[in-house]
């Protein structure tokens, strides 16, 4: 036989193969009702082969779910507790050990093939899916907008300062996360502070197509990476970027308690242009004396007549920190940023458990 045919027998020999097994797991998957027991509590029945988290969403038990089921942002564990199969590659990166020993999956992974039992976190069962109308789209700068929601209905959205929301982008349908970079006081409305990512697909409807007046879709709220309001410690938040918009949530809450706490807030942008409400934060440092804001530029422009801080954040934040041994961290913005500045605080002996933050990763 003519050694050039190999390669494509080998090719048709993979494709019966594959269709043998997407043709057996719809067959088997879609024979009988099996049903989905959520906590013990509410049981939906199931004919479809479906996953766990599109079964949830319909039934309105709103999961994480950041990247809308691509398996890409480990957002939407649950707890299978019977049935389920084996844990498949694609969670395997989101998974330790110890969370693969109590069975926690991601929801958009697992289908629904026998009866099957799941746990969700309380916390998760509060978050409800919003419409809601843009009233406001503003640049803060070249590359970075607020947006502003009224929410029609429901009509009000109670939030811890510090979580975050995911909005579907109409038309394609995709599901992005972005913190709630509002005062928790107006549950009525939501605002969101967005920047620019070339080719993204969400930031370019956000920034290219979304006008006031159009309606959206809000799932929230989520996350446990809020203020801890309880806490006497003093504070140190750091952000980069669009990472401005929880700190923000949170500075307003901090402001109606009278700013009980130390605060001192490190931002990091690159030059003059990538920085937005400075008046607003050196406002907040007039009123309160406990607040101090301290913008850094990593690469300030020859144009730029600046005379704060210069450097990379991690740099500054080291230079300006002492002993952090009895204070607390409240970090947003890129993973890399964020683990940097980690290691910086660990060298200012910060304790993990005083260290909280949100990769917009
Ligand atoms: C909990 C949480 C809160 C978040 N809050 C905010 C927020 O308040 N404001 C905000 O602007 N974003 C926030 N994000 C990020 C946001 O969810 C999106 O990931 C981001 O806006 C890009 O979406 P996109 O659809 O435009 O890009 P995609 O179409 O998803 O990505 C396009 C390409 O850009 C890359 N990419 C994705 N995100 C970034 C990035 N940030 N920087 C550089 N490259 C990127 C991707 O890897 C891909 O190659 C948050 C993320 C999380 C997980
Ligand atoms: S929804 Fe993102 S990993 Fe499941």
């Amino acid at each position: 036989m003519d050694l050039l045919f190999i390669p494509i027998i080998l090719v048709s020999v993979l494709v019966v193969i594959t269709l043998i097994i997407v043709w057996a797991d719809n067959f088997f998957g879609t024979a009988g009702e099996r049903t989905l027991l959520v906590n013990n509590e509410k049981e939906i029945k199931v004919t479809d082969s479906d996953t766990v988290l599109n079964l949830l969403t319909k039934e309105k038990i709103f999961i994480p779910s950041a990247c809308g089921g691509k398996a890409t942002c480990g957002f939407c564990k649950v707890r299978v507790t019977e049935g389920g199969g084996d844990v498949r590659p694609t969670e395997e990166p989101f998974l330790d050990k110890e969370q693969k020993a109590n069975n926690v999956r991601l929801s958009c992974q697992v289908k629904v093939r026998e009866n099957i039992k799941v746990e969700i976190p309380k916390s998760l069962l509060g978050a409800l899916e919003y419409k809601a109308k843009a009233i406001k789209v503003e640049d803060l700068t070249y590359d970075t907008k607020l947006v502003r929601f009224k929410l029609i209905e429901p009509d009000t959205m109670e939030f811890k300062p510090g979580q975050y929301a995911q909005i579907k982008v109409p038309g394609i349908e995709i599901i992005r996360a972005y913190s709630i970079a509002s005062d928790p006081n107006d549950p009525h409305h939501i605002e969101f502070i967005i920047r620019l990512v070339p080719g993204g697909l969400a930031t370019t409807f956000v920034h290219k197509a979304l006008l006031a007046g159009d309606d959206i879709i809000i799932t929230g709220p989520y996350g446990d990476f809020f203020l801890r309001e309880e806490s006497k410690r003093d504070m140190v938040c750091i952000a980069g970027g669009s990472g401005k918009a929880p700190i923000r949530s949170i500075l307003y809450r901090l402001q109606d308690m009278g700013m009980p706490r130390k605060v001192r807030y490190f931002f990091g942008a690159k030059a003059v242009r990538d920085l937005y409400y400075t008046e607003e934060m050196q406002a907040i440092a007039k009123a309160f004396p406990n607040f101090e804001y301290i913008p850094a530029l990593s690469h300030p422009e020859d144009t730029d007549d600046w005379k704060g801080e210069t450097g990379l954040i991690t740099d500054v934040l080291d230079r300006m920190t002492g002993d952090l041994s009895e204070s607390e961290a409240y970090l947003c913005g890129s993973p890399g940023m964020i683990d940097a500045c980690i290691k910086v605080l660990k060298k200012h002996d910060i304790k993990d458990e005083n260290v909280l933050y949100d990769k917009f990763g």
